[in-house]
């Protein structure tokens, strides 16, 4: 991966993830006490700990996690990727916990149905699984098994940003509905995934060797 492409890609899930997590900002900036800057949303009236706990774990995953994808910074950082692995792994679990959690014991969003119930709860159990099987490997040093489950966790995660785009366009598209809501946000996750399986498939591309530099004029004519 060239250097260039090494950088583009964190800075395109960075970018991707913007939404959700600013409107996850702003959300505990109101619960705090602070402006109104999102919608009011009486579900979450007090401290609801699943979604502070939801809303500070998925910017940590999202964030950092864009960054363990850059093969310069684990070639070059290894003991910086084996903590921020550690970090993102107890994040990425509180994510998907707590999303099991504001799943199955709060109120559902209104204009949601069933279907997003169960996904939820599928995707939910799948990120941890994903997670689980990545570390494991990690631990037996089999790291084409761990990057392949790493970034499948991290693809069902950052769906969060793919969904604002699939809803914001789908529903301009097919309108809004209940079904319909459900189905295009089902699309964020299908297509994270197909991408992410593309990415893990993809064969490594060799690495062209450095092109000897010039010398100094000084050196050359010795
Ligand atoms: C990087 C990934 C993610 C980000 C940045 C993110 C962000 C957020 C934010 C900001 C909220 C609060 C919405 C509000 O204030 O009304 C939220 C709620 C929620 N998220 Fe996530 N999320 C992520 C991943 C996930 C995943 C993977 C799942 C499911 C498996 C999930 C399930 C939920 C649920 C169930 C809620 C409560 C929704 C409601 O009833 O209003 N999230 N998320």
């Amino acid at each position: 991966m060239s250097r260039r492409t090494g950088w583009a890609l964190p800075a395109a899930l960075v970018a991707l993830c913007l939404v959700p997590v600013t409107s996850g900002t702003l959300r505990l900036v109101q619960l705090a006490g602070g402006p109104d800057l999102m919608p009011a949303d009486d579900r979450w009236a007090g401290w609801p700990v699943a979604l502070v706990v939801h809303i500070v774990g998925s910017a940590v995953f999202a964030l950092v996690g864009a960054f363990q994808l850059v093969p310069g910074i684990r070639r070059r950082h290894p003991g910086w990727h084996r903590r921020a692995g550690r970090v993102l792994a107890v994040a990425g679990l509180l994510v998907a916990g707590s999303a099991l959690w504001l799943t199955l014991f709060h109120d559902p969003q209104p204009g949601t149905g069933p279907l997003l119930f169960v996904l939820r709860l599928v995707v939910g159990s799948a990120m941890i699984g994903c997670l689980a099987v990545g570390v494991a490997a990690a631990r037996r040093r089999d790291f084409a098994t761990h990057r392949a489950w790493m970034i499948r966790g991290y693809a069902l995660a950052v769906a969060a940003g793919t969904q604002v785009f699939t809803q914001g366009f789908g529903e301009a598209v097919v309108g809004h509905g209940e079904l319909r809501g459900d189905l295009l946000k089902a699309a964020g996750w299908v297509i994270n995934l197909a991408i992410a399986e593309w990415a893990i498939r993809r064969p490594a591309r060799r690495r062209t060797p450095s092109r000897p530099r010039p010398l100094p004029a000084e050196v050359a004519s010795s």
